[in-house]
């Protein structure tokens, strides 16, 4: 079973709950502004890219969670669209930038989704994935609480994440914040040589 019974139960407090801690990384990382569309997968009520309003042409906040991204709706500026990450209902090369921000260890199958989002990348895009650091004993006690609750979280170390993002054709590259305990992998989808 996947997890979203809990996400549809906890969506009308998950905002309160969670606090957006600093967006400055993942907006560097992602290279924003950008024109073209960014999307947020498993981007849940939005509270992330709507961080980012602004500062690309459109936003869509894709989630597999119709409670979630109810919340999503009320925030201006922000297509909310139910899928599943595994699944993408988009076409090849949709988007500009893609973010995966606490979601990855959610996913049904993590490969999957990263290659589902490599497809709808266009070329010289760029697909961020920024999850808690498993290697971090803080995060695995958080890895084992979401166990006990049933949750079937799977958090996966930074250089697992990267190979399934070279897998999928991208070229990755990790970093780390020990303070925080958090990872970025970021991946590039290189431009055609002509
Ligand atoms: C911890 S929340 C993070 C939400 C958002 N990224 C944020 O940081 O606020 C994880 C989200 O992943 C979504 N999710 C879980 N499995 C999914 C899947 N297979 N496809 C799409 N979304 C999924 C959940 O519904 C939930 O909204």
């Amino acid at each position: 079973m996947g997890s979203n019974w809990l996400f549809e139960r906890i969506a009308p407090f998950y905002d309160a709950a969670i606090r957006f801690l600093d967006p400055e990384p993942l907006r560097d990382y992602l290279d924003l502004p950008t024109e073209g569309r960014l999307l947020d997968l498993g981007g849940g009520t939005g509270r992330v890219a709507f961080a980012f309003r602004g500062m690309a042409g459109s936003t869509v906040v894709a989630d597999a969670a119709w409670g979630m991204l109810r919340v999503a709706r009320r925030r201006s500026n922000l297509l909310p669209v139910q899928a599943l990450a595994e699944h993408l209902p988009f076409v090849d090369e949709a988007f500009d930038r893609i973010i995966i921000v606490d979601a990855l260890h959610h996913f049904i199958d993590a490969a999957a989704a990263i290659r589902e989002a490599a497809r709808v990348l266009r070329r010289g895009g760029r697909l961020v994935i920024e999850e808690p650091d498993i290697r971090r004993w803080p995060v695995r006690g958080i890895a084992l609480l979401e166990r006990l609750i049933g949750l079937r979280s799977r958090f996966l170390p930074g250089e697992h994440i990267r190979e399934l993002m070279e897998a999928a054709g991208l070229q990755a590259r990790e970093y780390v914040d020990p303070r925080s305990f958090r990872l970025w992998v970021v991946g590039h989808k290189e431009e055609i040589a002509r």
